[in-house]
């Protein structure tokens, strides 16, 4: 019997999600740069297909990316493939015996399942497609509850419904190595959490935000416009400390108006730590504090491993800044004046962005990344339009639809050079630093598209939530 050290030239197979198909590639991408690893697909590859096959990767590899993945559905050591089942006998034949035999010997126990991506097989073709591999050297027991090893012959028919094939156009045959995390999205569902808002993210993208951020445990994660902490309670579940503001007192304190369809006011408990506690990584809270992401209240020293954020887009929720525009007399006698700020002013998207770009520039590790949202007029929208800082390198840029006309993007950026007194973006006059300005007035245009363009239907459509 050869040993497991012996395999050599090990392929491995990933079944994906066909939802948030954007966020896929910079997610593995992500997953694998936290393991050192290169992202190396085969000739084959077709970002938009549900299979991937990568190479240059072992087994622990696949399992550390599968422990995190929210996109990947699972992940097979990938023994055959081809365009037709005679294809896929000629690979299976042709694949080294020392790689499959260590789960094939005769005190083993096996399972075959068939998995059909866009068709539904009835059981009798089913079996018949199991029976179809008795080429194959098993030598184990079949056991279909307490497997040892699970195989799985995949069979892809195309991403379009109206047009199956009735062969399938690629197969693959390989040994299940691990499922991904798909089971948080409905586990830590915004619907069953204790603390939400109007605006709580929804939490299969809070993880994908996390993974994205190649957050890790014991990494110190900070959040500028926290909210209800939705993003703490992604990047906290993969054991990072998490912390955060918001302007909103309220929000800050779980005070005030429930966003819940049946109760008035929040309840006596209705707070971020409270919501890190039914996930059980209370242990991993910093803290939460009132205060404005335009005015930084952090010292020079403060260093954070990622910054994780959802910025206001003044859709669900108002862009304020402390501060006037009016020259409010301050009667000499009252010292708390001093740092009282009465009053609020607008603070428009592309500033919020710059402050952002420019905060993480000076506080984030060298190599740490900023992960957020920048949402954007569809017909107005062009690449050159996502803000750049001289010290954080674009990573990746994904769009997620709102509507036939908006969309907001998953801007992942990574810091490559401490910034100079020079490097802020207040003070660069190179427009390619500031390029959203045009794009100020998202909300009213996302308004009027929504009644001149599409009709009430549109009115559906989230921004900053589920
Ligand atoms: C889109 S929400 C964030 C939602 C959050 N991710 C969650 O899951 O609940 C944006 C938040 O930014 C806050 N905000 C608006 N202006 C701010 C400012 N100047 N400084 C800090 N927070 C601000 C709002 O109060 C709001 O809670």
């Amino acid at each position: 019997m050869a040993t497991l050290s012996k395999r050599s030239c090990l392929k491995f197979l990933l079944h994906l999600a066909q939802d948030n198909l954007d966020f896929r590639l910079p997610e593995i991408k992500a997953l694998l740069a936290v393991r050192g690893k290169p992202f190396h697909p085969d000739e084959n590859f077709k970002e938009k297909s549900p299979f991937w096959c990568l190479d240059g990767l072992c087994e622990d590899d696949v399992r550390a990316i599968m422990a995190r993945s929210v996109c990947a559905k699972s992940a097979f050591e990938l023994w055959g493939h081809g365009e037709t089942h005679s294809d896929l006998q000629t690979s299976l034949l042709n694949y080294p015996l020392e790689n499959m035999s260590p789960f094939m010997h005769k005190d083993s126990t096996y399972r075959i399942n068939v998995y059909t991506f866009n068709k539904t097989l009835e059981f009798t073709d089913r079996i018949k497609r199991i029976d179809a591999l008795e080429y194959l050297p098993f030598e184990g027991t079949v056991s279909l509850k307490r497997a040892q090893h699970i195989f799985c012959l995949l069979e892809d028919y195309g991403t379009d419904p109206n047009n199956i094939p009735d062969n399938p156009y690629y197969v693959y045959f390989g040994r299940w190595i691990a499922d991904g995390q798909r089971e948080l999205i409905r586990s830590h569902s915004v619907k069953n959490r204790h603390f939400i808002g109007n605006t709580s993210m929804d939490a299969g993208l809070s993880f994908i935000m996390a993974n994205h951020a190649k957050v890790k445990e014991n990494d110190v994660v900070f959040d500028p416009f926290v909210g209800t902490g939705s993003l703490l309670v992604a990047c906290s579940h993969f054991g990072a400390y998490v912390c955060g503001i918001d302007i909103d007192y309220n929000t800050i304190h779980g005070r005030g108006r429930s966003s819940r369809k049946n109760q008035k006011w929040r309840g006596p408990d209705e707070n971020i730590r409270a919501n890190l506690r039914q996930y059980g990584t209370e242990k991993m809270y910093l803290d939460v504090m009132v205060s404005d992401a335009s005015k930084s209240v952090w010292r020079n020293a403060a260093l954070f491993d990622a910054i994780i954020t959802d910025p206001p887009y003044g859709i669900r929720e108002s862009t304020r800044r402390t501060g006037s525009h009016k020259d409010i007399p301050r009667p000499p006698d009252a010292i708390y004046l001093e740092s009282h700020v009465p009053v609020s002013l607008a603070y428009h998207l592309n500033d919020i962005f710059t402050d952002l770009l420019n905060f993480s520039a000076h506080h984030l590790v060298m190599g740490g990344r900023l992960v957020y949202w920048l949402p954007v007029y569809r017909p107005e929208y062009s690449e050159e339009m996502v803000p750049l800082h001289p010290c954080l390198q674009l990573v990746s840029n994904c769009e997620q639809t709102l509507s036939s006309h908006t969309a907001r993007r998953l801007i992942t950026m990574e810091k490559i050079k401490e910034p100079q007194e020079f490097d802020s973006l207040a003070h660069l006059a190179d427009s390619r630093f500031r390029p959203y300005q045009g794009h100020n007035a998202f909300r009213e245009k996302y308004f009027s598209g929504l009644n001149k363009r599409c009709g009430k239907e549109d009115n559906k459509s989230d921004v900053n939530g589920e």
